[in-house]
């Protein structure tokens, strides 16, 4: 692999989510890359006005490589800390190999860095990427075990959709004021992300429990447990109230977060997954107790 960089017939850019051209070439880069569609992000109040992507484009617009950093405050061990995500790391094929991965995420560190960001965070399938500056793996839990006995509903749970206008209102009103779901491991705020997560997987549920002014990000495995994958919330409802709500008696759950407000205690299980939490920063902190940040900040 080259040392230096050869960025020839290239143009570098940053801060372009507001070209609906610099966008679009994102959206299509992912596309290409990942498989996946961030394009319904528009629809659904935009990206994170924290962003700031980096990129090198070819002559035609297209976007060769990008790396987008962002503000992602979250919870560590009670502690809020004010860290920045790195995602949307990428290289066209024909473009890999001659350093612009590298270089694009020297910039975004050293953003990082101006900006006083604590610390950085990103998921990772291939860690060897990040060792270098200082990124470690965080090992991620979920929880699993018996359900509690479910409390009596009240008003029935409303499914809702974030591509409706009045869903999404509310969505967003109850996720700028949302509480940590675990004082653990959790984001304080990342509306963009759980957002997009809603359109990602056709599988995930989000339902609206109005006695708890609470919204519920669920669905039910392949095994037939249900799975609770967050809860956004200013005060976070029980389990026993969130199925009892939901109107389901399932037998076994799985919590994919530290249920530590949730009134059950399930038996911590490593995440499997191709995928690691890498955290750079915060000396040699990790979660005191078995975590994950929910599904649906993934980013
Ligand atoms: C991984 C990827 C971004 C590398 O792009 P690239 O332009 O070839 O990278 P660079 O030429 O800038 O090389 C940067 C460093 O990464 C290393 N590297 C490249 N591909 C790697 C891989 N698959 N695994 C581990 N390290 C890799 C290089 O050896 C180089 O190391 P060095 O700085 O010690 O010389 C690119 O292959 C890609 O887009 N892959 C698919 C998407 C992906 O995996 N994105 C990252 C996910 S977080």
């Amino acid at each position: 692999m080259a040392n230096r960089l050869d960025s020839a017939g290239l143009t570098f850019r940053q801060d372009y989510f507001d070209d609906p051209t610099g966008w679009a070439a994102l959206v299509c880069l992912l596309k290409d890359i990942f498989g996946i569609d961030i394009g319904p992000l528009q629809q659904l109040g935009g990206p994170d006005p924290s962003s700031m992507p980096f990129g090198w484009f070819d002559a035609t617009g297209e976007l060769a490589a990008n790396i987008s950093a962002f503000a992602l405050p979250f919870v560590i061990n009670g502690r809020v800390v004010h860290a920045a995500g790195l995602q949307s790391g990428a290289v066209r094929p024909q473009w890999r190999g001659r350093g612009l991965y590298r270089d694009l995420t020297v910039k975004a560190l050293d953003w990082c860095e101006q900006q006083g960001f604590e610390a950085v965070i990103l998921y990772t399938d291939k860690p060897s990427l990040y060792e270098p500056y200082g990124f470690r793996s965080i090992p991620l839990h979920r929880y699993e075990g018996a359900a509690p006995a479910p409390s009596t509903p009240g008003a029935p749970a409303l499914p809702l959709s974030p591509t409706n206008a009045d869903d999404l209102a509310l969505l967003q009103s109850l996720l700028k004021a949302r509480s940590p779901v675990s004082t653990t491991l959790s984001v304080t705020t990342n509306a963009a992300m759980f957002l997009i997560n809603t359109q990602l997987d056709p599988d995930i549920r989000v339902s609206f429990l109005k006695d708890q002014q609470a919204v519920i990000a669920w669905k039910i495995d392949e095994a037939g447990r249900f799975n609770l994958l967050d809860v956004v919330a200013a005060q976070i409802p029980t389990l026993a109230a969130i199925v009892g709500g939901l109107e389901m008696a399932p037998t076994a759950v799985e919590v994919f977060f530290r249920p530590d407000k949730l009134g059950w205690a399930g038996v911590p299980r490593p995440l499997e997954s191709g995928t690691r939490l890498m955290l750079q920063g915060l000396g040699d902190v990790a979660p005191a107790s078995p975590a994950m940040l929910s599904p649906m900040a993934d980013f």
